[in-house]
């Protein structure tokens, strides 16, 4: 498949916006300071709270921020879910009454409930093993991501 350009300008602060590479959803968030603030101290909470899992994203991605250095805000990640493939919904509320007081924001996925921080960090006693994938990108400007 082809590369993917994103304008990093289309997303707002604090939002999500979706492309498709390689047939799979792919989500570019621009995240705030106070997003970014909260994937500190998530560690005991986390399956793999440090991107062990070497699959799961680049190498220049494994980082607390899942990101390239220095575009820390930037999250990109495959929207499938690593359990059996649904697409999680984007929740960045704090504390929504649906998914208690202790969420942060991330995602959630509808069909069987595993739970994401806002870098796509699995979370524990879910049933999906692993964290989102960061799929392989570079900025080909300050503006602009290729995907693939
Ligand atoms: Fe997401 Fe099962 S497909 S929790």
């Amino acid at each position: 498949g082809a590369p993917v350009e994103i304008s990093v300008t289309k997303a707002e602060p604090g939002q999500q916006i979706r492309v498709i590479w390689r047939g799979k959803p792919v989500w570019l968030v621009n995240r705030t300071a106070e997003m970014l603030a909260t994937l500190e101290g998530l560690a005991e909470a986390l399956k793999d709270p440090n991107s062990e899992n070497v699959k799961q994203q680049p190498e220049y991605a494994k980082n607390l921020a899942r990101t390239r250095e220095g575009k820390e805000q930037y999250l990109v990640l495959v929207g499938i879910c690593t359990h059996l493939g649904c697409s999680p919904t984007y929740r960045p509320e704090v504390a929504p009454a649906d998914l208690g007081a202790d969420w942060k924001g991330g995602w959630y996925c509808p069909c069987h409930g595993s739970r994401f921080d806002l870098a796509g960090r699995v979370y524990k006693n879910v049933p999906a093993g692993a964290n989102l994938e960061v799929p392989p990108y570079y900025f080909k400007d300050d503006n602009t991501i290729v995907i693939g």
